[in-house]
């Protein structure tokens, strides 16, 4: 069964303006997606909509053959907590807690122990290069540091499947490749799905698939 699956989606942003109609796309059960588009085309607006974050104007999303948008509040909650790891474009980061702290706020909401939290939350940190600043709150974290502590947020809680709205669109060309590297591996690892929006031929080229989204 796909995991994710897309029927015929449509998101209009004005009278006059669709960002897409009839929009067809899955995605199978630990399959590494490319979502690639010209800026402005409505690939955030996409992954919003596929995490049920936002409403589509026509067509579905399926979770696991289980429409979103029909799930009641709390099956959404959960499904959103427990399966979805989601790197934001603008990060999202708490600001009130510090980059390990906002590490594990998906694995205590699913309610793990805090000290798997913290181990599983500095693991990742570590393999991020962001170890020393595991104490260190947003508001003091350059662009890159804070994406990286979003990505590990998103990897955190072994979600089914992981939408990356550009996750190293901040980070220099050494540091996003070792980024890519854990996002990719870690995902293959824990049998995860992975949607990442990128800019990047090359990061593109190293997933299972593109998908472009167009005018
Ligand atoms: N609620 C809304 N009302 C009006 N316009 C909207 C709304 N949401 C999105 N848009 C418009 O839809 C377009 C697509 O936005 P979106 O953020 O999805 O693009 P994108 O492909 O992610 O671009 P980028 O590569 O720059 O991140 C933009 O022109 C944006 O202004
Ligand atoms: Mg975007």
């Amino acid at each position: 069964m796909n995991l994710l699956q897309i029927e015929g989606l449509s998101r209009q942003v004005t009278p006059e303006r669709w960002l897409f109609r009839g929009l067809n796309v899955t995605v199978s059960p630990g399959e590494q997606l490319a979502l690639c588009g010209a800026s402005g085309v409505g690939k955030s607006s996409l992954l919003n909509l596929m995490a049920g974050l936002d409403q589509p104007d026509e067509g579905r999303v399926l979770f696991k053959g289980e429409d979103i948008a029909e799930m009641n509040d709390a099956k959404k909650l959960a499904l959103r907590r427990t399966a979805f790891g989601f790197v934001f474009q603008a990060f999202h980061l708490m600001p009130h807690l510090n980059a390990l702290q906002n590490v594990m706020v998906p694995c205590l909401l699913m309610g793990l122990p805090v000290s798997q939290a913290q181990a599983r939350g500095r693991d990742l940190l570590q393999a991020l290069g962001m170890i020393d600043m595991a104490e260190a709150f947003p508001a003091v974290l350059s662009g890159g540091e804070q994406q990286r502590v979003a990505l590990a947020r998103a990897l955190v809680h072994h979600p089914e499947i992981v939408l990356a709205d550009e996750p190293t669109g901040n980070l220099d060309p050494e540091t996003a490749n070792q980024a890519l590297n854990l996002l990719c591996s870690t995902c293959r690892e824990q049998g995860a799905a992975l949607l990442m929006v990128t800019h990047s031929a090359e990061a593109a080229a190293r997933l299972d698939r593109t998908f472009v989204l167009t005018h």
